[in-house]
Order: C-alpha cells, then sequence, then structure tokens
C-alpha cells in the first residue's frame, strides 16, 4: 500500500475530526472515577461521538465490538469496555478512541490515573506521555521513521522502562490505518524519508517491566508477559514545512 501523503485541506478536515475527538476523550476522562466501569466509559464516549456528529472509528473495524479501547494496569492494547469491570482507586486505564468525520480519521489515546496512584505508576504515566512528545519532535520532514522510534525509545529506556514492540503507529488520514507502521524503536537516521504531507498516528505502549505482551482468549486484550502496569498515549500528527503539528490535541 503506497502513502498518501496529504494536502492542506486535507490535513484540516483531520483537524476537525480530531478537534470531535479531544472532546470525547475529555469527556471520558472526565467519568473516570474509582466504582465506574469501562462500559459507563464506553457510553459517554459514544453519546459525545453522536452529538458532535462524527462517527466511531473502531466499532466494526475488523470485528471490534465498541467505540473505545479501556486497558487497565496490566493491559496494554484493545481491552474490551465491559459491565462487569469497574475502576478502583489506584488502577490506571489506558482510553483510546478514533473517530470518522465526513470520510477523515483521527486516533488519539491517553492513560488516567484513577484517584490516587503508585509513584511508580505516576512515573510510567509521565514517562510515556513525554515519550509520545519526543517522537512527535522527530516527526520532520527530511528526518526518518527510525528518528521517531528511536527519540521514543531512547527515552522510555533511559527511565528502565520498556517499549512494546508487537504494536505500533501508522498513517492515518482516509482510513484508519494506513501505511507507514510507525514502531516506537529504531535507529536514527534509518528507515523511510518523512516528507511533508504525511499525516501519522504516534502511539508509544510502554511497559513498566518487560516489553512483552500477549493476548488474551478475548482475542484482543492484550497484556504484560510479566503483570507489571502499562502506559499508552497516542497523537495524530502532521508532517508540514512549519513542523509537526498535533492534531488530536
Ligand atoms: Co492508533
Amino acid at each position: 500500500m503506497a502513502i498518501v501523503c496529504k494536502s492542506a485541506g486535507e490535513i484540516e478536515k483531520i483537524r476537525r475530526s480530531g478537534r470531535i475527538l479531544r472532546q470525547v476523550l475529555d469527556a471520558v476522562t472526565a467519568a473516570v472515577a474509582p466504582g465506574v466501569s469501562t462500559m459507563d466509559l464506553e457510553r459517554a464516549a459514544e453519546k459525545k461521538i453522536r452529538e458532535l456528529g462524527a462517527k466511531p472509528a473502531f466499532k466494526g473495524y475488523y470485528d471490534y465490538p465498541c467505540v473505545l479501547c479501556t486497558s487497565i494496569n496490566q493491559e496494554v492494547v484493545h481491552g474490551i469496555p465491559s459491565e462487569s469491570r469497574k475502576l478502583a482507586e489506584g488502577d490506571i486505564v489506558s482510553v483510546d478512541c478514533g473517530v470518522v468525520l465526513e470520510g477523515y480519521y483521527s486516533d488519539s489515546a491517553l492513560t488516567v490515573p484513577v484517584g490516587r496512584i503508585s509513584e511508580e505508576a505516576q512515573k510510567l504515566v509521565d514517562v510515556t506521555q513525554a515519550s509520545l512528545y519526543k517522537g512527535i519532535e522527530a516527526a520532520r520532514a527530511g528526518k526518518r521513521l527510525g528518528d521517531i522510534g528511536a527519540a521514543v525509545q531512547e527515552y522510555v529506556e533511559s527511565f528502565g522502562f520498556s517499549v512494546v514492540r508487537e504494536f505500533v503507529g501508522h498513517g492515518i488520514g482516509t482510513k484508519l490505518h494506513e501505511d507507514p507502521q510507525v514502531p516506537n524503536y529504531g535507529t536514527r537516521d534509518h528507515g523511510l524519508k518523512l516528507r511533508e504531507g504525511m499525516v501519522l498516528a504516534i502511539e508509544p505502549m510502554v511497559n513498566a517491566g518487560v516489553p512483552g505482551v500477549r493476548v488474551l482468549d478475548d482475542k484482543w486484550t492484550a497484556v504484560t508477559e510479566d503483570g507489571r502496569p502499562s502506559a499508552h498515549f497516542e497523537h495524530s500528527v502532521a508532517i508540514t514545512k512549519d513542523g509537526p503539528v498535533i492534531l488530536t490535541d
């Protein structure tokens, strides 16, 4: 599949989609509290998406059943919202959502603390978020894909955490997942040359312990091999002549 570079007009369309997504994620974040179920978060998200005139990007994608992925603690990504899964004080919950507006997709994720969390969990969340911004900073025309991955990986590993290899970021635009794949690891000055007009979903998944993950019997939920916690932050980012522009903030 070829990489599609976007015009300024198309980037504006992704931005409009991303603005709606931001409001959805803000509503979900505000709903996070001890005792709330992940299905409550799902309902808050779906209501907001419809209210704002967009459509969910995940529901029905490869038969995924929900508009959100909600991944708690050792769950890395693709946790499926459930009525019986209640948030508890001290948890961290990664919330991932995508929307489509007038044919243009946006994709973003964040990890939210539930009440008071441990210092270790807070550090993991902070480092993961900061690693996303390291990756975004490297997303510049003339640089390479490996510069993004290396920026994320070096930062994460300097704190003794690890980056997940089995899941990666991706191009985004008129589809949720477009080429290229955007790994959160790599070698500087290696890989595909980045160009103006590329729009990338950069999404570090960071584990407190070992990088390995496995997928549960529900065929979706990815968990850490060692049961230690994981965090996830994602933005959809355009590479422009003026540098990286975040379309989902
Ligand atoms: Co994504």
